[in-house]
């Protein structure tokens, strides 16, 4: 289907360095790291759990993205840090739409914008380049 496709593919629910590697071998250009907000499997393990492997395991071959639980500016600078080029949000954006519309998508994205503005200050980045694993410590 990719070769059909013959453009950019990107695969979504990947979360195993297992599956990321039969992206790149089936000519994916990109992933999404996904357990799809954990509405199928309740016990999955968290798409951020899985990151760190996988970005080691395929990111110098294949754009790496992620989503699941993006809920803050914290958030999204952690999975950047890790290595993912891009995170999504599922439910931020719809909880926001159901409760006031688009004004209400509009307010949560720009509260967004100032947690990560607010929070690359407090560690000192001034840009996403800069954005390494030397700001997080795992427990
Ligand atoms: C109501 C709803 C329907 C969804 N349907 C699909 C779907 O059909 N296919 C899919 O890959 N992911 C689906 N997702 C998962 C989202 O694409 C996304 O991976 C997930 O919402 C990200 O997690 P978050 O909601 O915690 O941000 C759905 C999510 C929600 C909330």
């Amino acid at each position: 289907m990719v070769r059909t496709w013959n453009g950019q593919f990107c695969l979504k629910g990947i979360m195993s360095a297992a599956d990321a590697k039969r992206a790149v071998e089936i000519g994916c250009t990109g992933i999404v790291v996904s357990n799809h907000g954990g509405r199928q499997l309740d016990g999955s393990r968290a798409s951020f759990d899985q990151l760190v492997e996988i970005v080691d395991a395929v990111a110098d071959r294949i754009d790496v993205l992620m989503d699941g639980g993006v809920q803050r500016g914290t958030h999204v600078l952690k999975a950047l840090s890790v290595g993912a080029k891009a995170v999504g949000v599922g439910r931020y954006y719809l909880y926001s739409l159901a409760a006031a519309g688009q004004a209400g998508v509009e307010r949560a994205l720009g509260l967004m914008q100032t947690e990560i503005e607010r929070d690359m200050k407090l560690m000192g980045c001034t840009a996403i380049g800069q954005l390494s694993r030397d700001n997080l410590r795992f427990r």
